[in-house]
């Protein structure tokens, strides 16, 4: 077995899985998420002198994180977990928040859920830190890794949103409802919302399973296969040079 199936085998997705041919269409009306007029400002009151999270660069941006209190995540966590890879990617992967480990380390994804997405991000022959960037809704850690409150991710929203515009990715892979909902801004069964392109914030962007519940469910791997195989398909089209036909 050469090394692509042993991936696929990992995955248990060997040798039933073909790829998809078929794009599917960018529906126009989920394009919009209904968090896009947030402003970004994090400027407590007494603090009026801080510039908008908006307006500011990597170095700025990462020690905001740091120092942020905003909400009630930061005091119940061991540090903020800012996001990690190449701060230039194509490809951007956004869970929901640290679990344990990733509080431990200070780096998403670096758990059980982090070996299955490594391994999904082989299985279309890319490496964390290599043209991706991995970041997360949330930058705390839930307690007892419960689904951040609304509060909690409308608070931290706008740093993703910030990475968001210093990566500017080719492509954004949102994992789980969590990070679905959060970017799409409406509320949905994430097996209706997977399989489709959207647009974030003028950012194409696919939604697929949550490694962490693709562990507990492992029937639904080869959907998230196929998720893979459309954002592919996504990010060939869209690395087409402009004037290319077709
Ligand atoms: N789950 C997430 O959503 N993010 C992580 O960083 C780890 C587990």
């Amino acid at each position: 077995m050469n090394r692509d199936e042993a991936v696929l085998r990992e995955l248990n997705l060997y040798p039933l899985w073909v790829r998809r041919s078929q794009l599917a269409p960018l529906p126009s009306a989920a394009a919009t998420p209904g968090h896009a007029e947030q402003n970004g400002m994090d400027a407590p009151a007494g603090k009026g002198r801080e510039l908008p999270v908006g307006e500011l660069g990597w170095p700025e941006l990462k020690a905001r994180v740091r120092g942020c209190t905003a909400c009630k995540l930061r005091a119940g966590c061991t540090q903020t977990v800012f996001g990690v890879g190449d701060e230039k990617a194509d490809w951007l992967f956004v869970g929901e928040g640290p679990g344990a480990d990733e509080d431990v380390r200070g780096e998403p994804f670096v758990g059980q859920a982090g070996k299955l997405l490594d391994n999904m991000l082989a299985a279309i022959r890319l490496k964390r830190g290599k043209d991706v960037y991995i970041a997360n809704i949330v930058k705390c850690r839930p307690p007892n890794n419960r689904t951040p409150d609304a509060d909690e991710i409308a608070q931290c929203l706008p740093y993703l949103q910030r990475q968001i515009e210093l990566i500017r990715p080719k492509l954004i892979v949102a994992l789980g409802k969590t990070a679905a909902t959060a970017l799409l801004g409406r509320d949905a069964a994430l097996s209706s919302l997977r399989g489709k392109m959207y647009d974030y914030r003028s950012t194409p962007m696919i939604i697929t399973y949550h490694p962490a519940y693709l562990l507990r469910s492992p029937m639904d791997k080869a959907k998230a296969w196929q998720d893979l195989c459309l954002a592919v398909e996504a990010m060939n089209i869209n690395s087409l040079p402009a004037d290319t036909p077709g």
